[in-house]
């Protein structure tokens, strides 16, 4: 059974349609990525999940029990939420804001602190930020809090409406990573909205394709790849999806053995050190930068390994497989 069942669902305001039968259903555990242009009805979508907007008609159901049929105050809380303006409470520290779920729902201190204190550890922010008021945090660490907060009762199912829209590129990225170690870990029933096509190549499960309230893709990021001459999924996702792509795959966990020879003559070879968050793009990046038909990369052990672009080609098949 899946753990967020969408069915037909309408919503206007007024006589502009904003969900116009849309359907999906999210697996428990998945995090499923919904991309669409402004205006197509995410964050709307996102609002009837957990009852902020009361849908028109159509059927929404939660571990196989309708939302209609929850109290709104249990739903909100079993739900976390977080968006882009993150609205921390600006006269309570870190902790509190943290805490504010728990604390409603009368948690004892130890097990609030307890809480606290795991997500810190599993998140990008130490115990020193706790006592420190929003207006001293900068926009990433804002955003982390924001997403701490909607995992602080431990609610299973997630829905985030691009909580890193508002950071800038390298934060973002950061907070992307961060974000899947988290997710690895908890497991969450994620709902995650973005417009930003490699955001969802990194994070999805599956990405969720939205057009004017309507589904019209749901698929693995390497199957929309097979599905870019159809209408509108290639104008969305770009020509350029091929190559986004490849920033989904990280190179250390490839295995460069057995492609591309070790070793290789010193000198002017561009040189590209293994770090953890290198991908296949990265790789390309690498080749076409290099003045020669190679570069050369380095692995964690110090080993040089030499690779041409047949062995990009290569890693890249056995990547998709
Ligand atoms: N509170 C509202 N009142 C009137 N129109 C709204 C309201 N919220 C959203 N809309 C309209 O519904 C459509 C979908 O909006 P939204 O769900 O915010 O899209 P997205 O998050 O994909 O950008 C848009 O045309 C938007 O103008
Ligand atoms: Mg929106």
């Amino acid at each position: 059974m899946a753990m967020i069942s969408i069915e037909n669902l309408h919503k206007s305001y007024g006589s502009q349609a904003a969900l116009d039968g849309f359907s999906l259903e999210v697996e428990e555990g998945e995090l499923m990525v919904l991309i669409g242009p402004s205006g197509c009805g995410k964050s709307t979508l996102l609002k009837c999940v957990n009852r902020m907007v009361a849908s028109d008609s159509g059927s929404i159901a939660l571990a196989g029990r309708p939302v209609t049929d929850y109290k709104e105050e249990l739903l909100r809380r079993g739900i976390g939420y977080c968006i882009q303006e993150v609205g921390l409470f600006p006269h309570l520290d870190v902790y509190e804001n943290i805490a504010v779920v728990p604390r409603l729902l009368r948690w004892p201190e130890g097990r609030i602190r307890e809480r606290v204190d795991r997500l810190i550890a599993i998140s990008g922010l130490s115990a020193g930020h706790l006592r420190k008021h929003p207006r001293q945090l900068s926009g990433g660490e804002a955003q982390r809090v924001g997403v701490l907060r909607a995992l602080a009762s431990d609610p299973p199912v997630l829905l985030m409406d691009e909580p890193f829209g508002a950071v800038d590129p390298l934060n973002r990225h950061t907070l992307q990573a961060e974000f899947l170690k988290m997710q690895k870990e908890l497991k969450k029933t994620v709902v995650f909205v973005t417009h930003d096509v490699d955001e969802a190549i990194l994070l999805a499960d599956r990405i969720a394709l939205m057009e004017k309230g309507r589904l019209v893709a749901v698929d693995a990021p390497q199957g929309l790849e097979a599905r870019l001459d159809e209408a509108f999924i290639g104008d969305f996702l770009g020509s350029e999806y091929p190559l986004r792509l490849l920033g989904r795959y990280a190179v250390k966990e490839l295995g460069l053995c057995g492609n591309g020879a070790e070793g290789g003559p010193e000198g002017d070879a561009l040189r590209l050190e293994m770090e953890p968050g290198m991908t296949l793009k990265d790789l390309l990046s690498g080749l076409i930068r290099a003045e020669g038909d190679y570069v050369l990369v380095t692995t964690p052990e110090g080993r040089d390994i030499r690779l041409s672009f047949s062995d990009i080609k290569c890693l890249m098949k056995g990547a998709r497989r």
